[in-house]
């Protein structure tokens, strides 16, 4: 896959999964996004635009923070921006999503964020589209969600510096059936990472092979204990059978971030959530809201990180 994420010329041509993006691009990604961040204060120099592309945005799985921010980025880099209503669209009457794509392609779409329930789709599409056109993976399944992989890693970075090779980062939760987790665990190796600790009940962890090279808790508790990073993740209430978390009430007793947890990790650990929150449940109000939630500052970084993305894939030049 990483032959069709980047060309043979070290260009950016789609973003689907981070777990066959090598080291270097990624870290370059980040440094793009950086300078588009400061670029937008107005602290630097306004970024390039690219008035010729429009992106499309396919998401047809709800979604607030990641199509508003594919949206946003997109509009400050000057690109044209269709938003495809899913629910009201030819794909209720039974047209395919690569059908839909073409349909746009040949309006002239040429860069497309997809979101989608089933593992693999932006791969395929990608593997259908023209030659000059973008696949972005916006979330597909349990399988990836490289830009919040990215705009997780950036947020570390602006809080505890770029090298991770001392930080010990925990992930906590349903990983089982988050893309989220993924796409954060294969930022992290290839950043990395000092530790990286694996917490949930047993059926919400992922195969064993998943977890290769992590330490796996079976207690929150044990697992923030001196950690620098606490990545909490949703309960997926949509992608589970009904019985797998048999009871809300004992999932929050065991899995709930609350301050008292939190007070075992490091005093200046902060505390993630790629969003949406289901407070009371998987994190407390009080830890959420506090003073180490960066919570809303992976929000923000959400939109520098695409338009790093947007940019590099229209720019034209080798990322690295
Ligand atoms: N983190 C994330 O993907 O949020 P949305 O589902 O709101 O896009």
């Amino acid at each position: 896959m990483s032959a069709t994420q980047i060309d043979n010329q070290g260009r950016l041509r789609h973003l689907l999964s981070l777990a066959e993006l090598p080291a270097a691009p990624m870290v370059a990604l980040l440094g793009r996004a950086a300078a588009l961040r400061e670029a937008a204060s107005g602290r630097a120099a306004p970024p390039r635009s690219h008035p010729r592309a429009t992106l499309g945005n396919l998401f047809m799985e709800p979604s607030t923070r990641t199509r508003a921010s594919f949206e946003l980025a997109a509009r400050r880099l000057g690109l044209t921006v269709l938003n495809l209503d899913a629910a009201a669209s030819s794909a209720r009457k039974g047209e395919s999503l690569l059908d839909t794509l073409r349909t746009l392609e040949a309006m002239g779409t040429n860069v497309f964020a997809i979101r989608h329930s089933q593992g693999g789709t932006a791969a395929a599409l990608a593997a259908g589209a023209a030659a000059g056109s973008h696949v972005l993976n916006a979330g597909d399944g349990r399988h990836s969600h490289p830009t919040q992989g990215l705009l997780d890693a950036l947020t570390i970075a602006d809080h505890k510096g770029a090298d991770f090779s001392a930080l010990r980062v925990t992930i906590a939760g349903d990983i089982r059936h988050s893309r989220v987790a993924r796409s954060d665990l294969a930022a992290l190796r290839a950043l990395g990472t000092g530790e990286i600790r694996l917490c949930g009940p047993a059926v919400l962890l992922p195969d064993p092979e998943e977890s290769e090279g992590c330490r796996v808790f079976d207690s929150l508790d044990e697992a923030v204990a001196g950690c620098d990073v606490v990545i909490m993740l949703r309960l997926q209430r949509e992608r589970m059978d009904d019985g797998l978390v048999p009871s809300l009430e004992r999932y929050t007793r065991d899995w709930c971030l609350t301050p008292e947890r939190l007070a075992r990790a490091q005093r200046d650990a902060i505390v993630m959530h790629p969003g949406p929150m289901n407070r009371g449940v998987e994190i407390d109000d009080a830890v959420a809201d506090g003073a180490q939630s960066v919570i809303f500052a992976q929000v923000a970084n959400g939109v520098a990180v695409r338009m790093a993305v947007l940019d590099a894939m229209l720019g034209g030049e080798p990322l690295v």
